[in-house]
Protein backbone atom coordinates (compact mmCIF):
# COMPACT_ATOMS: atom_id res chain seq x y z
CA UNK A 1 0.00 0.00 0.00
CA UNK A 2 1.05 3.71 -0.86
CA UNK A 3 2.04 5.65 2.22
CA UNK A 4 0.18 9.18 3.02
CA UNK A 5 1.58 12.03 1.19
CA UNK A 6 -0.80 14.94 2.36
CA UNK A 7 -1.93 13.95 6.35
CA UNK A 8 -4.86 16.71 7.67
CA UNK A 9 -5.17 16.52 11.67
CA UNK A 10 -8.12 18.11 13.52
CA UNK A 11 -7.90 21.43 11.37
CA UNK A 12 -10.56 24.01 11.95
CA UNK A 13 -10.97 26.85 10.06
CA UNK A 14 -13.82 29.68 11.16
CA UNK A 15 -15.34 32.52 9.38
CA UNK A 16 -17.00 34.79 11.89
CA UNK A 17 -18.83 32.54 13.71
CA UNK A 18 -19.01 30.18 11.04
CA UNK A 19 -16.52 26.97 11.43
CA UNK A 20 -16.18 26.26 7.62
CA UNK A 21 -13.80 23.30 8.50
CA UNK A 22 -14.86 22.01 11.77
CA UNK A 23 -11.94 19.45 13.58
CA UNK A 24 -11.17 17.93 9.95
CA UNK A 25 -8.90 15.12 9.47
CA UNK A 26 -7.93 12.66 6.67
CA UNK A 27 -5.24 11.68 4.35
CA UNK A 28 -4.18 11.54 0.66
CA UNK A 29 -2.12 8.48 -0.42
CA UNK A 30 0.33 8.93 -2.80
CA UNK A 31 -0.67 7.92 -6.26
CA UNK A 32 -4.49 7.98 -5.53
CA UNK A 33 -6.90 9.56 -7.28
CA UNK A 34 -8.93 11.17 -3.65
CA UNK A 35 -11.80 12.39 -4.39
CA UNK A 36 -13.39 14.54 -2.42
CA UNK A 37 -17.69 15.46 -2.56
CA UNK A 38 -20.11 17.34 -0.19
CA UNK A 39 -23.06 19.38 0.09
CA UNK A 40 -22.42 23.02 -0.72
CA UNK A 41 -20.62 24.97 1.79
CA UNK A 42 -19.63 21.45 3.26
CA UNK A 43 -15.91 23.08 3.41
CA UNK A 44 -14.32 21.49 0.29
CA UNK A 45 -12.60 24.19 -1.21
CA UNK A 46 -11.85 26.10 1.84
CA UNK A 47 -9.84 22.58 2.61
CA UNK A 48 -8.28 23.01 -0.63
CA UNK A 49 -7.32 26.29 0.18
CA UNK A 50 -5.83 25.64 3.68
CA UNK A 51 -3.55 22.57 2.17
CA UNK A 52 -2.32 24.73 -0.98
CA UNK A 53 -1.68 27.20 1.13
CA UNK A 54 -4.04 29.79 0.08
CA UNK A 55 -5.96 30.01 3.58
CA UNK A 56 -4.04 29.70 7.41
CA UNK A 57 -6.21 27.39 9.39
CA UNK A 58 -6.97 28.59 13.18
CA UNK A 59 -5.64 24.91 14.57
CA UNK A 60 -4.54 21.64 13.37
CA UNK A 61 -2.19 20.28 11.67
CA UNK A 62 -0.82 19.23 7.84
CA UNK A 63 1.54 17.21 6.43
CA UNK A 64 2.91 16.83 3.33
CA UNK A 65 5.67 13.60 3.02
CA UNK A 66 5.55 13.49 6.88
CA UNK A 67 7.09 17.09 6.66
CA UNK A 68 4.99 19.89 8.70
CA UNK A 69 3.53 22.62 6.22
CA UNK A 70 0.49 23.80 7.89
CA UNK A 71 1.47 27.41 7.54
CA UNK A 72 3.35 27.41 4.56
CA UNK A 73 2.69 30.03 1.37
CA UNK A 74 1.20 28.59 -1.73
CA UNK A 75 3.99 29.50 -3.79
CA UNK A 76 6.62 28.12 -1.63
CA UNK A 77 4.23 24.32 -1.66
CA UNK A 78 4.20 25.17 -5.18
CA UNK A 79 7.62 24.40 -5.21
CA UNK A 80 7.31 21.54 -3.68
CA UNK A 81 5.03 19.97 -6.33
CA UNK A 82 2.11 21.14 -4.48
CA UNK A 83 -0.17 22.34 -7.11
CA UNK A 84 -4.09 23.82 -7.54
CA UNK A 85 -5.15 24.37 -10.66
CA UNK A 86 -7.29 27.75 -11.16
CA UNK A 87 -9.23 29.49 -13.95
CA UNK A 88 -6.76 30.69 -16.73
CA UNK A 89 -6.76 34.44 -15.32
CA UNK A 90 -7.45 36.94 -17.84
CA UNK A 91 -4.19 38.25 -18.38
CA UNK A 92 -3.59 35.24 -20.51
CA UNK A 93 -6.32 34.92 -22.41
CA UNK A 94 -4.55 36.92 -24.84
CA UNK A 95 -1.58 34.53 -25.48
CA UNK A 96 -1.52 31.26 -26.81
CA UNK A 97 -1.49 27.84 -25.55
CA UNK A 98 1.99 27.17 -25.74
CA UNK A 99 2.26 30.61 -24.50
CA UNK A 100 0.87 30.13 -21.57
CA UNK A 101 2.99 26.65 -20.48
CA UNK A 102 5.94 28.63 -21.34
CA UNK A 103 5.04 31.39 -18.37
CA UNK A 104 4.64 28.92 -15.83
CA UNK A 105 6.54 30.27 -12.55
CA UNK A 106 9.63 27.86 -11.88
CA UNK A 107 10.84 27.84 -15.46
CA UNK A 108 11.86 31.07 -16.47
CA UNK A 109 15.62 31.03 -15.80
CA UNK A 110 16.21 33.88 -17.61
CA UNK A 111 13.54 36.23 -15.71
CA UNK A 112 16.64 38.74 -13.99
CA UNK A 113 17.45 41.78 -16.13
CA UNK A 114 21.26 41.00 -14.95
CA UNK A 115 20.85 37.35 -15.78
CA UNK A 116 19.91 38.45 -19.01
CA UNK A 117 22.64 41.19 -19.81
CA UNK A 118 24.97 38.24 -18.80
CA UNK A 119 23.61 35.23 -20.50
CA UNK A 120 22.33 36.19 -23.87
CA UNK A 121 23.12 32.68 -25.46
CA UNK A 122 21.79 30.74 -21.93
CA UNK A 123 18.46 32.31 -22.33
CA UNK A 124 17.78 31.14 -26.01
CA UNK A 125 18.71 27.84 -24.95
CA UNK A 126 16.21 27.97 -21.84
CA UNK A 127 13.64 28.96 -24.03
CA UNK A 128 14.51 26.70 -26.60
CA UNK A 129 14.15 23.60 -24.01
CA UNK A 130 11.32 24.93 -22.65
CA UNK A 131 9.09 25.13 -25.51
CA UNK A 132 10.41 21.35 -26.28
CA UNK A 133 8.95 20.33 -22.88
CA UNK A 134 5.85 22.86 -23.49
CA UNK A 135 5.24 20.34 -27.02
CA UNK A 136 5.71 17.64 -24.95
CA UNK A 137 3.13 18.17 -22.32
CA UNK A 138 0.80 19.33 -25.59
CA UNK A 139 1.55 16.32 -27.51
CA UNK A 140 0.99 14.37 -23.66
CA UNK A 141 -2.57 15.46 -23.72
CA UNK A 142 -3.31 15.19 -27.01
CA UNK A 143 -3.70 18.67 -27.41
CA UNK A 144 -0.82 19.77 -29.56
CA UNK A 145 -3.53 21.07 -32.54
CA UNK A 146 -4.39 23.75 -29.54
CA UNK A 147 -0.89 25.37 -29.82
CA UNK A 148 -1.35 28.71 -31.31
CA UNK A 149 -4.79 29.02 -30.39
CA UNK A 150 -5.29 31.67 -27.73
CA UNK A 151 -6.40 30.74 -24.38
CA UNK A 152 -9.17 32.95 -24.64
CA UNK A 153 -10.64 31.11 -27.47
CA UNK A 154 -10.58 27.97 -26.00
CA UNK A 155 -13.89 25.84 -25.13
CA UNK A 156 -14.31 24.98 -20.89
CA UNK A 157 -12.99 21.83 -21.23
CA UNK A 158 -9.89 22.97 -23.27
CA UNK A 159 -8.83 25.45 -20.63
CA UNK A 160 -8.92 22.86 -18.01
CA UNK A 161 -6.95 20.46 -20.23
CA UNK A 162 -4.49 24.00 -20.38
CA UNK A 163 -4.88 23.98 -16.42
CA UNK A 164 -3.95 20.20 -16.36
CA UNK A 165 -0.79 21.20 -19.17
CA UNK A 166 0.38 23.80 -16.66
CA UNK A 167 0.73 21.43 -13.74
CA UNK A 168 2.71 18.96 -16.07
CA UNK A 169 5.53 22.03 -16.74
CA UNK A 170 6.54 22.17 -12.76
CA UNK A 171 6.14 18.09 -12.30
CA UNK A 172 3.97 18.48 -9.97
CA UNK A 173 3.45 15.52 -7.46
CA UNK A 174 -0.01 16.25 -5.97
CA UNK A 175 -2.38 18.35 -8.19
CA UNK A 176 -5.57 19.42 -6.31
CA UNK A 177 -8.38 20.16 -8.97
CA UNK A 178 -11.66 21.97 -7.92
CA UNK A 179 -14.52 20.94 -10.47
CA UNK A 180 -12.95 20.44 -13.26
CA UNK A 181 -15.95 18.84 -14.77
CA UNK A 182 -18.23 22.19 -14.13
CA UNK A 183 -19.36 23.29 -17.45
CA UNK A 184 -17.82 21.04 -19.86
CA UNK A 185 -19.42 19.04 -22.12
CA UNK A 186 -19.29 14.88 -21.85
CA UNK A 187 -16.65 14.46 -25.12
CA UNK A 188 -14.11 16.65 -23.56
CA UNK A 189 -14.92 15.18 -19.62
CA UNK A 190 -13.77 12.50 -21.20
CA UNK A 191 -10.54 13.61 -22.72
CA UNK A 192 -10.29 15.13 -19.15
CA UNK A 193 -10.51 12.02 -17.35
CA UNK A 194 -8.60 10.32 -19.85
CA UNK A 195 -5.88 12.90 -19.09
CA UNK A 196 -6.25 12.02 -15.03
CA UNK A 197 -5.80 8.64 -15.20
CA UNK A 198 -2.81 8.67 -17.54
CA UNK A 199 -1.11 11.36 -15.58
CA UNK A 200 -1.77 8.91 -12.67
CA UNK A 201 -0.84 6.23 -14.16
CA UNK A 202 2.48 6.91 -15.99
CA UNK A 203 3.44 10.39 -14.37
CA UNK A 204 3.12 9.05 -10.84
CA UNK A 205 0.18 12.10 -10.12
CA UNK A 206 -1.72 11.92 -6.73
CA UNK A 207 -4.92 13.76 -7.49
CA UNK A 208 -7.21 15.17 -5.01
CA UNK A 209 -10.99 16.29 -6.76
CA UNK A 210 -13.80 18.35 -5.65
CA UNK A 211 -16.73 17.29 -8.05
CA UNK A 212 -20.15 17.32 -8.17
CA UNK A 213 -21.03 15.26 -11.40
CA UNK A 214 -20.98 11.81 -9.39
CA UNK A 215 -20.86 9.72 -11.93
CA UNK A 216 -17.33 11.43 -13.28
CA UNK A 217 -16.45 11.22 -9.37
CA UNK A 218 -17.09 7.69 -8.92
CA UNK A 219 -15.38 6.57 -12.55
CA UNK A 220 -12.08 8.04 -11.58
CA UNK A 221 -12.09 7.96 -7.38
CA UNK A 222 -10.90 5.85 -5.10
CA UNK A 223 -11.07 6.37 -2.32
CA UNK A 224 -14.02 8.95 -2.24
CA UNK A 225 -14.16 11.20 1.46
CA UNK A 226 -17.88 12.79 1.73
CA UNK A 227 -17.78 16.33 3.59
CA UNK A 228 -20.35 17.53 5.55
CA UNK A 229 -20.45 20.82 8.03
CA UNK A 230 -16.46 20.80 7.65
CA UNK A 231 -15.83 17.34 8.87
CA UNK A 232 -15.78 13.61 7.36
CA UNK A 233 -18.90 12.18 6.99
CA UNK A 234 -17.47 9.26 5.40
CA UNK A 235 -14.15 7.81 3.23
CA UNK A 236 -14.62 4.33 1.35
CA UNK A 237 -14.78 3.22 -2.14
CA UNK A 238 -17.22 4.61 -4.81
CA UNK A 239 -19.52 1.74 -4.00
CA UNK A 240 -19.46 1.69 -0.37
CA UNK A 241 -20.26 5.93 -0.62
CA UNK A 242 -23.24 4.50 -2.59
CA UNK A 243 -24.68 2.00 -0.42
CA UNK A 244 -23.67 4.48 2.73
CA UNK A 245 -26.94 5.92 4.62
CA UNK A 246 -25.67 8.84 6.53
CA UNK A 247 -24.50 9.56 3.04
CA UNK A 248 -27.46 9.15 0.91
CA UNK A 249 -28.97 10.87 3.62
CA UNK A 250 -26.52 14.03 4.15
CA UNK A 251 -25.80 14.15 0.23
CA UNK A 252 -27.53 11.78 -2.43
CA UNK A 253 -30.49 12.16 -1.39
CA UNK A 254 -30.44 16.01 -1.89
CA UNK A 255 -30.62 16.17 -5.54
CA UNK A 256 -27.10 15.07 -6.79
CA UNK A 257 -26.40 14.24 -10.70
CA UNK A 258 -26.74 10.63 -10.13
N1 LIG B 1 -13.61 33.73 2.36
C1 LIG B 1 -14.71 33.42 3.02
N2 LIG B 1 -15.29 34.30 3.84
C2 LIG B 1 -16.41 33.99 4.55
N3 LIG B 1 -17.02 32.80 4.49
C3 LIG B 1 -16.50 31.88 3.69
C4 LIG B 1 -15.33 32.13 2.91
N4 LIG B 1 -15.02 31.00 2.19
C5 LIG B 1 -15.98 30.12 2.52
N5 LIG B 1 -16.85 30.62 3.39
C6 LIG B 1 -17.98 29.90 4.00
O1 LIG B 1 -17.50 28.69 4.51
C7 LIG B 1 -18.39 27.61 4.22
C8 LIG B 1 -17.67 26.55 3.41
O2 LIG B 1 -17.41 27.09 2.11
P1 LIG B 1 -16.65 26.29 0.99
O3 LIG B 1 -15.41 25.71 1.54
O4 LIG B 1 -16.54 27.18 -0.19
O5 LIG B 1 -17.71 25.12 0.69
P2 LIG B 1 -17.84 24.15 -0.56
O6 LIG B 1 -16.64 24.32 -1.43
O7 LIG B 1 -17.97 22.79 0.03
O8 LIG B 1 -19.10 24.56 -1.25
C9 LIG B 1 -19.59 28.23 3.52
O9 LIG B 1 -20.59 28.47 4.45
C10 LIG B 1 -19.04 29.52 2.97
O10 LIG B 1 -20.03 30.49 2.85
MG1 LIG C 1 -16.41 24.93 -3.46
Amino acid sequence: MFKNLVKVESVVKSFGGLKALNDCSLEIKEKSITGIIGPNGSGKSTLFNVITGNLKPDSGKITYNGNEITNKESHDLFHQGILRTFQIAHEFTNMTVIENLMVVPGNQKGEGLLYALMNKKNIEKDEEIIKEKAIEVLQFLKIEHLRNERAGNLSGGQKKLLELARTMMVDAKIVFLDEVGAGVNKTLLNDISDSILKLNQEKGYTFCMIEHDFNFITKLCDPIIVLAEGSVLFKGSADEVKKNEKVIESYLGKGVKK
